[in-house]
């Protein structure tokens, strides 16, 4: 094979077997912050489909006073050593290399997560997105934070890992070098010489520590693009000493800053951006410095990659949330199989979810939960069933796509003329038209394994028993949830009627948002951008709580160009008519205001009601009687239900047919309940 993808790189004395990587990312999948079994096999995922290296523990800390920010690995802790030898030996086993990147956080985390240690700083400038007042250093942090990176280092070598990146941009190593964080007048402040001393500092202790054979790189920001920042020609002086020093083996280029969550979505850009914008950046230091070039930034889709190999661009492409909705592109690609790749479609969920949560791919339930559900699904060795599936919104078609894969026979029925339920809703908003490979990709996998498709078709009890199913899964989905009015449902127009363009525009546009989830806020954008004068009320103290740190930007940036306000703390009552005006009625959570507020439409997000007719028709005759044994669920044994053993199907509601929620919770609802069958 002859694809740049698929050419082995040497590093030292590392071959990686192809040019794809996953570059660090902190998956929040670490318990007592140590990269345990949940960790190992995720990476391990990615090594079995084939990647050529897989870059652990994005921002693992080296000391304590770098406290854990999204579930970092603890590389101050002894007891890692074991585990990064158990996630080493997996990954080698299955063919990929795999290193780790190391850092000290800096300003960049809080001081109350874990030990109450003061967080550090090069100077006491606060970082706007994690909100922490630092101190600044004093000599015997610096002589502290020196020597713990080497131990963390020497870990790392001990662990049986391939080599090390150091994590130097918008943490303490970029801390030290900016203009905008450095204000030190001492010797590691000032002129670049000095701002670097720290950085060569903690690179010569890790040297000294792991020997010159050893992989140590660095992930570096290259140019701030921030006016307070580094330059993109102090960037590359920059990365042009570090190469010089000889210190480091490879860099992994970065532009932009990461202070806040609007800069951090362009670094990390997410649906709606354009494909690979520091593409060319990254090659320009790959000339400046002679070094292999890592990097990674919206490169999705195999064509991008393989062009910034080809273009000689990059020696090594990062496609690490790509890999997260696929950890097996390279497999796909060796045997040919490049169109079934579940696309990326960079909808953010993953990096949103890792404060207070775990990375999850809103449309691959498999990613992080690598021990209980498949990324390949394969046939069942059971008896052929016939399995009827009523809706094809995400959670339908996953349940049409696993139940077919397993190689039983399979009908879907959607009233509607094609599939997407409400994916189709909000890719009414160009911006979010990405939106639709989540259902492309099913609805290609569905027709690959024969999946009988009836639209147009609005199934009742008799269509489905018609078919004389063993398994039935109602993912009907849900409609607007208006009826939490005490008055004027009949005057409101609903989210879904302004993005599908069933309702006209008004010009002077309320919209009440009290789901605080990604529907209100692409409802908003759209009629923003379309011109209408907006204010958005929440009954909230922030607006769209559940919408996370590099998807708000991007809708709050339309806000911002379009003048929209945004009014908190307020609850929709009701609505009523006053001429050719509507009135909304608003009262406070504190009984304390009632506030009228007049405009020409009245938009309302509230979720959505259950579509379960259907459901609850069928109930009485299936042998479950629609129940789910949640014992057996989550100890993953298939579903034994039979509480009615005179019904001839089982049956089961997923999504948002049984409650307002997303699309991870409809495709995981299908994924773990059809897999089995
Ligand atoms: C869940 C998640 C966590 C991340 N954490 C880190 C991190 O700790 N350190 C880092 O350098 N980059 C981190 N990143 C950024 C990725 O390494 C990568 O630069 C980014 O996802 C853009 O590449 P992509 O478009 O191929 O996904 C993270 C990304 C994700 C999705
Ligand atoms: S959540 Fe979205 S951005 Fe993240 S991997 Fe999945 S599809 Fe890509």
């Amino acid at each position: 094979m002859n694809d740049p993808l698929l050419q082995p790189f040497s590093l030292k004395h590392l071959t990686f077997r192809n040019r794809l990587m996953s570059t660090a990312h902190e998956p929040a999948y670490t318990e007592d912050g140590l990269p345990k079994d949940r960790y190992r096999l995720y990476h391990a995922e990615k090594a079995k489909g084939g990647i050529g290296l897989t870059m652990i523990g994005g921002s693992s800390v080296v000391a304590p006073d770098s406290p854990q920010a999204f579930g970092n690995i603890l590389l101050y802790k002894e007891e890692v050593v074991g585990w990064l030898r158990e996630l080493a030996d997996d990954v080698h086993e299955h063919g990929a290399a795999v290193m780790i990147q190391i850092t000290h956080l800096g300003r960049r985390t809080s001081w109350s997560k874990a030990d109450w240690l003061p967080v550090l700083a090069p100077s006491g400038v606060r970082e706007q997105a994690h909100r922490a007042f630092p101190k600044a250093m004093e000599d015997w942090d610096i002589r502290r934070v020196v020597a713990a990176y080497a131990d963390a280092a020497e870990r790392v070598k001990a662990g049986g890992l391939d080599g090390i990146e150091i994590e130097c941009y918008g943490h303490l190593i970029d801390q030290f070098w900016s203009p905008a964080t450095n204000l030190r007048d001492d010797d590691y402040g000032g002129v670049l010489d000095n701002r670097m001393r720290f950085g060569f500092e903690v690179l010569r202790a890790i040297r000294d520590r792991v020997g010159s054979d050893f992989v140590v790189g660095a992930r570096l920001v290259c140019d701030e693009d921030w006016d307070k920042g580094l330059s993109r020609d102090a960037g590359t002086l920059i990365a042009q000493r570090l190469a010089s020093s000889g210190l480091i083996d490879f860099v992994n280029v970065i532009r932009g800053h990461i202070d806040t969550d609007a800069a951090l979505s362009e670094v990390i850009p997410a649906m709606g951006s354009r494909s690979a914008p520091h593409l060319d950046f990254a090659g320009d230091i790959r000339t400046a410095t002679r070094l292999p070039t890592f990097h990674a930034a919206r490169i999705q889709d195999v064509a991008t990659a393989r062009h910034a190999i080809e273009s000689g661009k990059l020696d090594m492409v990062g496609m690490t949330r790509a890999h997260m909705a696929d950890p097996h592109i390279a497999r796909k690609i060796i045997e040919g199989r490049e169109a079934e790749i579940r696309p990326c479609v960079g909808m953010a969920y993953c990096i949103d979810s890792i404060y207070g949560g775990q990375a999850l791919c809103i449309h691959n339930a498999a990613t992080g939960r690598e021990a209980t559900m498949p990324h390949i699904v394969t046939p069942s060795t059971g008896p052929r069933r016939k399995v009827v599936v009523i809706g094809a919104g995400p959670g339908g078609l996953e349940a049409a796509r696993v139940a077919s894969a397993r190689g039983h026979e399979v009908v879907l029925f959607e009233a509607a003329d094609k599939a997407g339920g409400q994916v189709l809703v909000t890719a009414g908003l160009k911006r979010r038209r990405e939106i639709l490979g989540i259902v492309d990709w099913r609805l290609a996998q569905c027709e690959r394994h024969g999946v009988e498709l009836r639209f147009n078709t609005y199934a009742e009890a008799a269509d489905v028993l018609a078919e004389t199913p063993d398994v039935v899964v109602v993912a009907t989905g849900g409609i607007p949830n208006t009826g939490f009015l005490s008055a004027g449902e009949d005057l409101v127009t609903t989210s879904w009627d302004i993005l599908t363009g069933s309702a006209r525009l008004g010009s002077q546009i309320l919209l009440y948002d009290d789901n605080g989830a990604h529907p209100g806020m692409t409802a908003g954008e759209f009629m923003a951008r379309a011109g209408a004068s907006l204010e958005i009320v929440t009954p909230e103290r922030i607006v769209a709580p559940d919408v996370g740190g590099t998807s708000y930007p991007a809708y709050f940036r339309a806000f911002a160009d379009h003048d929209v306000t945004l009014t908190l703390n307020l609850r929709l009552d009701s609505v009523r008519r006053d001429g050719n005006r509507l009135v909304a009625t608003f009262i406070d959570d504190y009984g304390r205001r009632t506030v009228e507020k007049s405009a020409d439409q009245i938009v309302v997000e509230h979720g959505t009601v259950p579509l379960d007719e259907l459901y609850f028709a069928l109930k009485p005759l299936s042998r479950n009687l629609g129940e789910v044994d949640h014992t057996a669920l989550l100890s993953d044994r298939p579903q034994d239900v039979a509480t009615n053993p005179e019904g001839a199907f089982k049956l089961w509601r997923i999504g948002d047919a049984v409650a307002s929620r997303n699309i991870h919770a409809a495709v995981y609802d299908a994924l773990r309940l059809v897999k089995d069958i």
